[in-house]
């Protein structure tokens, strides 16, 4: 598979001084230690509801859990940013191909520049999801997680899927229907199940399976989150929609966000209403002898 040079800018780092970005800054031996706490405590803090997404997060989680058993081969990791799901799908396949697209990966604030580093990488093909650099009907999985809002025409990224699996290949797909805008300005739609089929069927793929993704339950802790989040604990809120959270404020909003997210987490285990969730997860195949 062609492989296009990686885009030359590297990532700068932000100036704040509560030393929250990565990057090229240089630091003493002091900042480095506290940043190594932080970063420890901080990564424990984001596997835990005083992390805002972490209902979000739980779902989606599952949702690639469930879905990692239907790749096999090579899959191809479309928008795959840090690999998130990389060590449940590894195992079910033979080759691991993550694509990345360069003007996505550069446009993303300085709270978060210091994400560019890890994804460049682990990157190994860079291109445009709508014209893939690869191959028709060499791929035996696809998988589009999280992706297919950020493109302004999915259905040619869809196209582009059927195109370059084998027949009998499958793609693997997560998309959201209530989540806040991200990734702006490159976040422009949201799903709901049968616009999902009505799109892969436009596309050629056969449906074997749309599952929601949560429940009422679970959406409307994810609602109540990021409204405290957005209006209560944020510092500031950034140009490409996500969040930088006050200093002073996260101490008392951080704990209730907690407590809305556990309590929902809870409540989502005695309902079945699936007519509001927080995304989709299907399957679809590439047919035998197409
Ligand atoms: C919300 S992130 C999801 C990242 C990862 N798949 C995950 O589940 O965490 C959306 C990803 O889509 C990628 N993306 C956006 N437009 C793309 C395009 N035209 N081709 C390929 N990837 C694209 C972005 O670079 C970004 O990594």
């Amino acid at each position: 598979m062609p492989r296009t040079a990686p885009p030359a800018a590297d990532a700068a780092a932000p100036g704040d001084s509560a030393g929250a970005g990565g990057g090229a800054r240089a630091d003493g031996g002091l900042i480095r230690h506290r940043r190594g706490w932080k970063a420890r405590v901080n990564a424990w803090r984001k596997r835990t509801p005083l992390n805002p997404y972490w209902i979000d997060r739980v779902h989606l989680r599952r949702a690639a859990e469930a879905l990692a058993p239907r790749a096999s081969g090579v899959l191809l990791d479309v928008g795959g940013g840090e690999r998130p799901y990389g060590d449940l799908f590894a195992p079910h396949v033979d080759r691991y191909v993550g694509l990345e697209y360069p003007p996505m990966c550069d446009n993303l604030v300085p709270e978060i520049w210091d994400v560019l580093p890890r994804v460049r990488a682990i990157v190994d093909v860079w291109g445009d999801g709508n014209r893939l650099p690869i191959a028709t009907g060499s791929v035996d999985t696809v998988l589009l997680s999280e992706v297919l809002e950020h493109v302004p025409e999915p259905q040619l990224m869809l196209a582009e899927v059927a195109r370059v699996l084998r027949p009998g290949g499958r793609a693997l797909v997560t998309v959201p229907f209530m989540a806040p805008l991200h990734q702006l300005p490159y976040d422009y739609w949201r799903y709901t199940d049968e616009g999902l089929r009505a799109m892969f069927e436009r596309a050629g793929l056969e449906v074997e399976t749309i599952d929601p993704r949560g429940n009422s339950a679970a959406a409307a802790g994810s609602l109540v989150t990021q409204y405290l989040l957005r209006v209560f604990g944020a510092r500031s809120l950034n140009c490409d929609g996500s969040v930088t959270m006050s200093r002073w404020r996260a101490p008392l909003v951080l704990p209730l966000v907690a407590l809305v997210q556990g309590v929902f987490a809870f409540a989502a285990r005695f309902t079945d209403d699936r007519s509001l969730c927080m995304g989709w997860t299907a399957v679809a195949r590439r047919p035998e002898g197409s």
